[in-house]
């Protein structure tokens, strides 16, 4: 990938006009102006809502529900309360459908944006390359949004050139960009298809720069294969403010959305979704939402109970061990870190006595969730024990721990809010690293949860699984 010209957007005018070095005692703290998009799971992700002039890149598997998630906000936002784009604006004509190819459709158009540029409440501007207006109507109205406010405030605009679509954005002034997707817009000057990691990385340099230099807030939709294969968002990251993932299985329900950067707000914070027939309904209390409903204990299967910033979230493990028929054995991580799942097999080798050099292992983590947290370790160990030994972890039971090279367990943080949570989902067992952090002394009880404080990974499978059919069944 090569720029043509000198002028690519990487090597134009620079961002901000060169500021007098100031004392830091004397600089101005200001609390940075938000627009709420209402959404109340995205606005806490966002740490707030979106910040003028940020650039946020919104990235997930497709199918995931980007666009959906989108096109609520887009809504909350022409619905919410917002600054004004100027007082005393004429009413607002209504755009024609988009994609239509009536004689007069584009002169409607344009004549609608422009009308829009003076409308006194917010205008969000959606250039959709991935999908056609018709498209983007039907979604809308499964949404239950064409009619009201958000129908009349979301301008849609099929536009792939990132030029037009800037300069189409500095006539209307939209309270709001949306670009979905990065992957389909590109820049005439340079080579490279659309999606290529030059076009893409120019194209949001080019729409950075209209970001801070306009103060508008634009948001980029991207694209991420489920093995992180796709360059594009990749390259974005560290241009970008903000980058949100949406994570969750297609067929599934449920959504879950983070911030892995954002320079305006907490990266601790998620947000859960469920993904409807009607669009993502927020979730409000999610600790149980990814968890399936079967409740029946099977071999390899293992409740972990993990913190996702300052939200528990109880999810299931899952593991499958068999033999391995030649070769290499097969280690496949879905969900969690694969060179943890490799380090974890070598422990539970040498520390623990449950062999797996020649087995397959294939682990993942329910629901279609990636979990990085260390307090996954544990739950993991257990479910590949379990599936070794064939014998399930007794039903009722959690588990929370870090797992060291030696075999010993190592505390985890919020371990008084993890075995709350499973407490109020009725769990009955947890178990847990017998270390705590000193400030944090491992309670033996919290209510009707008995917690069973484990020194080693020996000890907490013990613990865990339920005993050899010919043994004893102790109540
Ligand atoms: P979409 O937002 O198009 O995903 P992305 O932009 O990430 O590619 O959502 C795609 C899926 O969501 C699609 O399979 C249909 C489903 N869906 C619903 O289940 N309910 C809805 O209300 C909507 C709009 C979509
Ligand atoms: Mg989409």
């Amino acid at each position: 990938m090569r720029a043509r010209s000198r002028t690519s957007a990487s090597t134009s005018a620079p961002l901000r006009d060169a500021e007098q070095p100031t004392p830091i005692r004397d600089l101005a703290e200001h609390e940075l102006a938000r627009l709420p998009t209402g959404i109340g799971e995205l606005d806490r992700v966002l740490g707030g809502g979106l910040v003028p002039g940020s650039l946020v890149l919104l990235g997930g598997e497709p199918g995931v529900g980007k666009s959906t998630l989108v096109l609520a906000a887009a809504a909350g936002l022409a619905t919410g309360p917002h600054r004004s784009a100027g007082a005393g604006a004429p009413p607002i004509a209504r755009p024609g459908p988009p994609g239509t190819s009536r004689p007069g459709a584009e002169a409607r158009r344009a004549g609608a944006m422009a009308s829009a540029a003076g409308r006194a409440g917010p205008v969000v501007l959606y250039a959709s390359g991935e999908e056609s207006g018709g498209q983007l109507r039907l979604r809308a109205r499964r949404l239950g949004i064409t009619d009201g406010p958000a129908g009349e405030a979301i301008l849609v605009f099929a536009e792939t050139d990132v030029e037009r679509i800037v300069e189409r954005a500095r006539s209307v002034h939209p309270t709001v960009l949306v670009v979905d997707s990065i992957q389909t817009v590109s820049l005439d000057e340079l080579d490279g298809p659309p999606g290529s990691v030059g076009q893409v990385r120019e194209s949001a340099l080019r729409l950075l720069q209209y970001a801070k230099g306009d103060g508008t807030p634009v948001v980029l939709v991207g694209h991420v294969t489920k093995d992180g294969s796709l360059a594009g968002p990749k390259t974005l990251e560290h241009l970008v403010d903000a980058v949100l993932t949406l994570e969750g299985e297609r067929g599934g329900g449920m959504r879950l959305l983070r911030a892995t950067k954002n320079r305006f707000g907490s990266t601790e914070e998620v947000g859960v979704f469920a993904m409807g027939e009607d669009g993502l309904r927020e979730v409000a209390d999610p600790a149980r939402a990814f968890l399936a409903e079967s409740g029946t204990a099977a071999p390899g299967s293992v409740i972990a109970a993990t913190l996702e910033g300052s939200r528990p979230l109880l999810v299931e493990v899952q593991a499958l061990v068999a033999p391995a028929a030649y070769g290499t054995p097969r280690r496949t991580a879905s969900g969690l870190d694969q060179n943890r799942l490799a380090l974890l097999i070598a422990v539970l080798a040498r520390r623990a006595g449950i062999a797996l050099a020649a087995h397959d292992v294939y682990a993942s983590v329910a629901g279609g969730l990636a979990i990085e947290e260390p307090a996954l370790d544990l739950p993991l160990a257990l479910a590949l024990a379990s599936s070794l030994r064939d014998r399930p972890v007794r039903p009722g039971t959690v588990a929370a721990g870090e797992i060291g090279l030696l075999g010993e367990l190592r505390p985890v943080s919020g371990l008084a809010w993890r075995l709350r949570e499973a407490e109020r989902l009725g769990f009955d067992r947890a178990i847990v690293p017998r270390a705590g952090r000193s400030s944090e002394p491992v309670p033996e009880r919290v209510g009707g949860l008995s917690v069973l404080a484990c020194r080693s990974l020996r000890e907490a499978i013990s613990a865990a699984l339920v005993p050899e059919p010919a043994g004893p069944v102790p109540f």
